[in-house]
């Protein structure tokens, strides 16, 4: 997919500010810092359509970009994120967890996780609520860039033997780095071929 146009549409608390849901729609979401806003600027060919920073907590509201003037791209606030209040924290996951169960043109979720760490509780756990939720999702290994060859790829086969204790079938997975812009052809194609509405 060639991208002609990324423009920045909204800033949401709640799912029912979000735009009009007209179109196909396509959220990253993973841990704070594990580099979501990043890897929407390096598919998107800009520096700082999503603001991106050192220290996690930065996205803290439903970002809504508009594609092509077709789809829509969603960054989410991270998840996990240490440094709040557990009252905060538990905000925070109702707002993410709202918006997904509710935002009707949600086509698919890119489930982002650090490639250079093993399988995090916390991600598998959102990933089991995924599932039971039938959300359908994609796994994105991020900032392979920082591994050395062969690491990512071992480190990915790691994450599939650890999600095949409990699913049968695996989800489909994607290394990137937002540095070398990796990875970023195969995720529009995944938005290419099920962007149907
Ligand atoms: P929150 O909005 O806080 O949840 O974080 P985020 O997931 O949007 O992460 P963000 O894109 O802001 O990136 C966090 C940090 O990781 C920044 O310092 C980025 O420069 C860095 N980073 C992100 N992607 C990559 C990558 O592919 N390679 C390298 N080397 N660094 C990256
Ligand atoms: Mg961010």
């Amino acid at each position: 997919m060639i991208i002609k146009t990324a423009e920045f549409l909204k800033s949401s608390q709640r799912w029912q500010d979000c735009p009009e849901g007209n179109l196909p729609e396509y959220a990253f979401i993973g841990r704070s810092n594990v580099g979501k806003s990043s890897l929407i600027n390096a598919m998107m060919n800009r520096k700082d359509l999503a603001k991106t920073s050192q220290t996690p907590g930065k996205t803290q509201l439903i970002n809504h970009f508009l594609v092509n003037e077709e789809w829509y791209l969603t960054d989410l606030p991270g998840y996990g994120y240490a440094k709040v209040s557990k009252v905060q924290r538990k905000e925070f996951e109702k707002l993410i967890t709202n918006y997904i169960l509710n935002r009707k043109n949600l086509v698919n979720l890119f489930i982002l996780v650090d490639s250079r760490h093993e399988p995090q509780k916390i991600d598998l756990e959102f990933m089991e609520w995924c599932g039971e939720s039938a959300i359908p999702f994609t796994i994105v290994l991020t900032k392979t860039d920082k591994l050395k060859p062969g690491a990512a790829q071992r480190n990915l086969q790691a994450y599939q033997t650890k999600l095949l204790e409990y699913w049968e079938d695996l989800p489909q997975m994607i290394l990137t780095s937002a540095e070398k812009k990796t990875g970023c052809a195969q995720i529009l194609d995944i938005i290419s071929e099920t962007n149907a509405m």
